[in-house]
C-alpha cells in the first residue's frame, strides 16, 4: 500500500461538501468522578472553569463540568446513580471519550444529510433555549459506543449552552499553551478499518488523505494499520487504526481488550510552543512516553534542519518528523487513566500536514516497553 497525500484543496469543493464542519466544538468524556477529573485537567493541563450542569441547575441524574483552554473545550460528565447509560458506559469502558462534538452552521441539515446516507441516529435535532438564545444539537453514532454530535450555536450567546450555568472558580491554574483539537484517533476492531473509512466517506463526506499499512507501522512484535480521514476544509481529521498481526499482541489490541470495544485512542492537541507546553505539563506531573536517546542520534539526518535546538527536544522526549510541506513536533502522554486506553498527543505543526509516520517505529517501541511492563505484550 502506498502512502499518498491529497492536498486539502482537492479534497472537497464547497459544492460537494454536504457536511460543512467548522471544527471540533467539544469533546465529552464519561468519567467516574467528574469533580476530580475537572480538578485534574485544570491543575495538570491548565484548563479554565467555564460551565456546570447538575442538581443545582435542574439536572437530576448527572453532573457535567465544562472546562476550556483557548479553543479546546472538554465536558466531563458523571452519573449520580447506577443503572443508566452513563454508568453502564463507565462500568464497561472506564473513563473515556463518549462524544466528539462538531460545530456546524445547521444541525438539522447535518442530521438529515448524514442519516439519509446511512448514519445511525444518536440524537434527533433538538433545540435548547434559554435567555441567551438557542443551541440546536443532533447526532449520529460512530465506532463503538462513541457518537458525533452536531452543534449549531450561531444564535447563542451564553457561556456554553442552555442547561448550563457559568462555573466561577477561585482556583484558576495558568494555561499551558494548549490551543485546539488537531485530530482524534479511533481504534477499531479486526477488519473494521475499511468499513469505518467507508462510513466517514459516505455518511460524512470525508476523504482518506493518508494510509499506513503494517509495513510502515510495525516493530519486531506488533503492528497496526491506519487511515486518516479528513473533512473538506481539513478542520476535522479522524485517523482510524486497526490492529495487524504481529508476533505479540499489538497496542491496538491491548486498547480494545481494556476498553472492551472500539473507541477513541488519543486526542491530539495543538500548541504553538511545544517545548514550553511540554516542560510545563511535565512540571505539573503529566507523564509522557520515554524515547530512547538513540532516537536523537540521527534524527536530524532524517528530518533535516529544524528551527529548535535539539537538546530540549531530547530532554523532554519530543519526536520530529517531516513531510513534503514542512515538519512537525509531537509527543505522546501515557494513558490518562489506569486502563491502558485513552492518551493525549501534543503536536506543533511547522508546515507539515501529516501525522508523524517517521516516528511510528520509535514510538511503538516505546509503547511496547510500557505494554511489556504491564504484562500485556
Ligand atoms: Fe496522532
Amino acid at each position: 500500500m502506498e502512502t499518498t497525500t491529497i492536498q486539502p484543496s482537492t479534497v472537497n469543493t464547497a459544492s460537494t461538501d454536504f457536511l460543512p464542519l467548522q471544527g471540533t466544538d467539544y469533546v465529552e468524556f464519561y468519567v467516574g468522578n467528574a469533580k476530580q477529573a475537572a480538578h485534574f485537567y485544570k491543575t495538570a493541563f491548565g484548563f479554565q472553569s467555564l460551565a456546570y450542569a447538575g442538581p443545582e441547575t435542574g439536572v437530576k441524574d448527572k453532573v457535567s463540568y465544562v472546562i476550556r483552554q483557548h479553543k479546546l473545550t472538554f465536558v466531563l460528565t458523571t452519573p449520580l446513580r447506577a443503572g443508566n447509560v452513563i454508568a453502564d458506559h463507565i462500568y464497561k469502558h472506564g473513563d473515556g471519550v463518549k462524544v466528539i462534538a462538531l460545530k456546524v452552521e445547521d444541525a438539522k441539515d447535518a442530521y438529515e444529510e448524514t442519516t439519509k446516507r446511512g448514519g445511525k441516529p444518536y440524537l434527533q435535532p433538538t433545540v435548547l433555549k434559554d435567555d441567551n438564545g438557542e443551541v440546536v444539537l443532533s447526532g449520529i453514532h460512530t465506532y463503538g459506543e462513541t457518537a458525533h454530535l452536531f452543534v449549531e450555536r450561531k444564535n447563542y450567546h451564553g457561556v456554553f449552552m442552555p442547561g448550563f450555568i457559568e462555573w466561577k472558580s477561585d482556583y484558576n491554574p495558568a494555561e499551558t499553551g494548549l490551543l485546539y483539537v488537531d485530530h482524534c484517533v479511533g481504534n477499531v476492531g479486526w477488519n473494521q478499518m475499511n468499513p469505518w473509512v467507508k462510513f466517514y466517506e459516505e455518511v460524512m463526506g470525508f476523504k482518506n488523505i493518508l494510509s499506513f499499512d503494517d509495513k510502515d507501522i510495525s516493530t519486531e512484535y506488533s503492528a497496526l494499520m491506519s487511515k486518516v480521514m479528513s473533512n473538506g476544509n481539513g478542520f476535522v481529521k479522524f485517523p482510524i487504526n486497526e490492529p495487524a498481526e504481529g508476533k505479540k499482541k499489538s497496542q491496538v489490541e491491548e486498547y480494545l481488550d481494556f476498553y472492551d470495544g472500539e473507541g477513541v485512542q488519543h486526542v491530539a492537541i495543538a500548541t504553538n510552543d511545544i517545548v514550553k507546553t511540554v516542560a510545563e505539563l511535565q512540571r505539573r506531573g503529566i507523564e509522557f512516553l520515554n524515547i530512547p536517546d538513540s532516537y536523537y542520534v540521527d534524527v536530524l539526518d532524517r528530518v533535516g534542519h529544524i528551527d529548535e535546538d535539539l537538546a530540549p527536544l531530547q530532554e523532554l522526549g519530543i519526536l520530529i518528523d517531516r513531510d513534503e510541506e514542512g515538519y512537525l513536533l509531537q509527543i505522546f502522554s501515557k494513558p490518562l487513566e489506569d486502563r491502558p486506553t485513552l492518551f493525549f498527543e501534543i503536536i506543533q505543526r511547522k508546515g507539515a500536514k501529516s501525522f508523524g509516520k517517521g516516528n511510528f517505529k520509535a514510538l511503538f517501541e516505546a509503547l511496547e516497553r510500557e505494554q511489556d511492563a504491564r504484562g500485556n505484550l
